[in-house]
């Protein structure tokens, strides 16, 4: 089947992002996301909000996808979408339009783990670069989820560490709103780090076993740090923005690491792929980047491939496409 032209549809809708994507092989021919603006006000990603707004996005978010990628519906040779993890109401939107296009087609309808998706991102062909060799440990990291993973094959994966409570993603988020920034803040203190001065306020390293991870500690002790210097100073907060973010992500890169370290010591593996949302912070990225010194081989999607695109969910069902596998 190598030899062979394969056009997949991919639809992800997990949470907050209606995306299409439509894939030749391993190469992405269109990559469209449509976002919602609409939670920012409420600091959070609403439920019911996004199924509706997956609702209104969905078709011509497919339609745009098809077009730009110079595609017939009529020629392509199957459909993926998330299966989840992720917002049963937004699911539900791709999975039963992914559904009854397959059916519509009579082609078959391959089912992704979002987070298979993240780790495979990898695996999108991106002007020949190099692609990570198995195993690997995958580290993936966004709004819902903190994995250290040991990636065997393309659909062969173990999760060897996990946060117990928050995701990171949450950390940087309910940090930032802590600090009166909109949702998602992750990006916002990433930009606002840049001009601080990461070691001025130092906050604690929650405890986890193995190769587990805590955030939930981590707010905590930013909300009673604000709390208490807000009292002192009103303008506390605004006079000190940048600081308080370079110094947020600082604890979370160290928190992060100590972890991805102490996997790469156990397993012996030294190929780092991350992957998710929260791989499009710079420090995380040039952290990593550093190891390279240490013999580490380490890999960093594209920044279109790190939220959440439909890109990851199309390579992910390639490769399971090419095994004969259909839902
Ligand atoms: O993978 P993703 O798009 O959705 C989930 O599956 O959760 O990840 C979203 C998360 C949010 O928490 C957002 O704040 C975070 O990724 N994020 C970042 C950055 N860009 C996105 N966090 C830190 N720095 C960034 N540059
Ligand atoms: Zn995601």
């Amino acid at each position: 089947m190598d030899t062979q032209i394969s056009y997949i549809l991919a639809i992800e809708s997990s949470c907050d992002d209606t995306a299409c994507a439509v894939l030749k092989n391993d190469k992405v021919l269109s990559n469209v996301v449509a976002g919602q603006e609409i939670h920012e006000k409420y600091g959070g990603v609403v439920p019911e909000l996004a199924s509706r707004a997956h609702q209104s996005h969905i078709v011509p978010v497919i339609t745009q996808a098809l077009k730009q990628a110079g595609i017939k519906k009529e020629q392509l040779n199957a459909i993926s979408f998330t299966r989840g993890p992720g917002l049963m109401g937004s699911l539900l939107v791709g999975t039963s339009f992914a559904k009854s296009l397959a059916l519509a087609l009579n082609i078959p309808l391959i089912d992704v783990h979002h987070m298979h998706g993240h780790i495979l991102a990898h695996f999108i062909d991106n002007d020949g670069q190099e692609k990570p060799s198995f195993p690997f440990l995958a580290i993936t990291i966004s709004g819902g989820h903190t994995q250290i993973v040991k990636v065997a094959d393309y659909h062969d994966m173990e999760v060897i560490g996990t946060t117990q409570d928050d995701a990171i993603g949450e950390a940087f988020d309910k940090s930032g709103k802590l600090l009166g920034l909109g949702y998602p803040a992750g990006p916002q203190i990433d930009k606002l780090a840049t001009s601080g001065d990461p070691l001025k306020f130092p906050f604690p390293i929650p405890k986890a076993p193995d190769l587990n991870y805590s955030f939930s500690g981590f707010k905590t002790a930013v909300l009673y740090f604000v709390q208490r210097e807000v009292k002192k100073q009103p303008d506390f907060i605004t006079n000190n923005l940048n600081d308080i973010c370079a110094s947020i992500q600082h604890t979370l890169i160290k928190i992060l690491f100590q972890k991805i370290e102490k996997a790469v010591q156990q397993t012996g593996i030294k190929t780092v792929a991350i992957g998710g949302g929260v791989s499009a912070n710079s420090g995380i990225r040039s952290q990593l980047n550093s190891y390279k010194e240490k013999g580490w081989n380490v890999f960093i999607p594209p920044f279109e491939y790190t939220t959440d695109n439909a890109a990851m969910i199309g390579i992910s069902a390639y490769h399971k496409y090419k095994k004969g596998y259909s839902a």
